[in-house]
Parts: structure tokens; C-alpha cells; sequence
């Protein structure tokens, strides 16, 4: 669990940024309904829990992630949701316990995705729902990150090419294998603004995620050449800029 232990200020201003809208999108796309139980796999610092917990109330939302520093911010977040440490290879919670478990942007990072998604199926009554960020194509702040560090290492550990499940044929797929009903596909598209360049570049520089952890690999020399070949595929802004990001979302019925 290494890349998600920088902190939550640095998750905050990574992938974080979109993590409002995207919930809203993913909680709409789940099709919620008053009176639902629901549990947030993988919640992170908790920020789709918090938009369950708006949408069901807290007492009607979980939460399950390994990674402790994250587990406090989503008990801060949601102090009445019920939150535990562990993973969705093992649940732990019985069998139907829930109407719909969700999960956002983890299971390409499950070790065992196939266990995740099954032990997810057992404990949902209704649907399992997931989304994964477009990495190969149109989650533009990390495809211009490695676009850039390609441009300067063809060997770069571009996360479109090593992550698993991105695409709506591979989510499909790994639904339909657990045994999950009526799976469709769909796009979240939202976005999110930048103070400036360096407010965009900053959270690679704090080892965060893959990315994070290739910028600190790097020396001083090659991550200021990325730095500047990331400033030019921005467009080389000189004040504030938005950028949109596409996750794909999976759903199936139980
Ligand atoms: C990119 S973060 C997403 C967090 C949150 N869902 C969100 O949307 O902001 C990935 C999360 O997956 C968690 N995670 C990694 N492996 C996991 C596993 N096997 N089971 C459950 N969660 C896992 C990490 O601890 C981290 O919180």
C-alpha cells in the first residue's frame, strides 16, 4: 500500500481534486434509493462515503480501506458511517448485508480483483457498481503527466499500459466472470480547476501514487525536464486552468 501512505493533503490535490464530482456521478450513475444500504470498498479518505451519507444518511453507509491514515480522514468525514479496516479480497460483512457496494478507483489496485469483486457480489443485495479513471485516453491531468515522461523515457511506467481493468471491456468482463447480471458500462466525465501550473504539479512531487512515485525516482535533472514537458502539454498556462477526466463505471446486477 505504499503509494497511497503520502498523505491526504497530497491525495487531496491529485486524484482528490475530482473526488466530489466524481462521487456525485458515480452515486447518480448507481441509481441510489432512499431507505438503501450501501458500502463504499476501497472509501479512501471517504469522500463517496460522504456523498452516500448525504444521499442514504450516515447510518445506512460503510466503509472498508487497508490503508489506516485515510480510515481517520473518512471517520472525520462520516462520523455516524460505520468504518473498517481491511480489504475487499475480505469483507467484513455477511453475506447480503448491504442493497449496493460500490467502488471507486480501486479495483485496479486489488490484489486480487477476481476475490474483490466476488466477496463485493456476496455482500450486496441489489448491484455492484465500480469506476476506474480512463487512463490509456481522457483522465487528462495523469495522460498529459505520462505523455510527457514517455516523450523523455519510452521505458516510463505509463499507467494507461499498466493498469488493469481501465477499460469498459475489461470492467465488463471481470462483472460478468463474478457472476453479475445485466452489467453495463458507461462514462463519468467531470472536471476540475488549477490555481496554476505549479498547483497541478506539486502532488507528483509528494510520491504519491504511481506517478508520484516515478517523479521521486527520477533525479533532479530528468524531473525538471518533465516538469517543463508537462508544462508545455498543458498548453503552458500562465493563470488558472480546468481540466476534465473520464472514469469508466461498471455496474451489475446481483
Ligand atoms: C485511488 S484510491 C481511491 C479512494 C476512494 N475510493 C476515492 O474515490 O477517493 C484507492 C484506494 O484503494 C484502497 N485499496 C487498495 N487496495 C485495496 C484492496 N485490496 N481492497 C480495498 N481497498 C483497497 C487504497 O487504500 C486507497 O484508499
Amino acid at each position: 500500500m505504499g503509494h497511497f501512505t503520502a498523505g491526504t493533503e497530497a491525495y487531496a490535490r491529485h486524484v482528490g481534486r475530482y473526488g466530489g464530482a466524481l462521487s456525485a456521478a458515480h452515486a447518480d450513475a448507481a441509481g441510489l434509493v432512499v431507505g438503501e444500504r450501501a458500502l463504499d470498498v476501497g472509501c479512501g479518505p471517504g469522500v463517496l462515503l460522504a456523498e452516500l451519507a448525504r444521499r442514504l444518511g450516515a447510518s445506512q453507509v460503510a466503509g472498508v480501506d487497508p490503508t489506516e491514515p485515510f480510515l481517520a480522514a473518512a471517520r472525520a468525514a462520516v462520523p455516524n458511517a460505520d468504518v473498517h479496516v481491511g480489504s475487499a479480497e475480505r469483507l467484513p460483512f455477511d453475506a447480503d448485508a448491504f442493497d449496493v457496494v460500490l467502488s471507486q478507483l480501486v479495483v485496479n489496485f486489488m490484489d486480487d480483483a477476481e476475490s474483490g469483486v466476488a466477496e463485493m457480489q456476496r455482500v450486496a443485495r441489489r448491484a455492484v457498481t465500480s469506476c476506474v479513471w480512463d487512463y490509456a485516453g481522457e483522465m487528462t491531468m495523469l495522460r498529459a503527466f505520462w505523455d510527457a515522461a514517455l516523450e523523455l523515457d519510452p521505458d516510463a511506467p505509463d499507467e494507461g499500459r499498466t493498469m488493469p481493468f481501465c477499460t469498459p471491456d475489461e470492467l465488463a468482463a471481470l462483472w460478468d466472470r463474478a457472476g453479475l447480471r445485466e452489467v453495463r458500462t458507461d462514462a463519468l466525465v467531470v472536471s476540475a480547476g488549477y490555481a496554476d501550473f505549479e498547483d497541478y504539479w506539486w502532488p507528483f512531487t509528494s510520491g504519491l501514487g504511481p506517478s508520484g512515485a516515478y517523479c521521486a525516482s527520477l533525479h533532479d535533472g530528468a524531473r525538471a525536464a518533465l516538469r517543463d514537458a508537462c508544462f508545455r502539454r498543458l498548453g503552458s498556462p500562465s493563470g488558472p486552468f480546468t481540466l476534465t477526466a473520464r472514469a469508466w463505471f461498471v455496474q451489475g446486477a446481483v
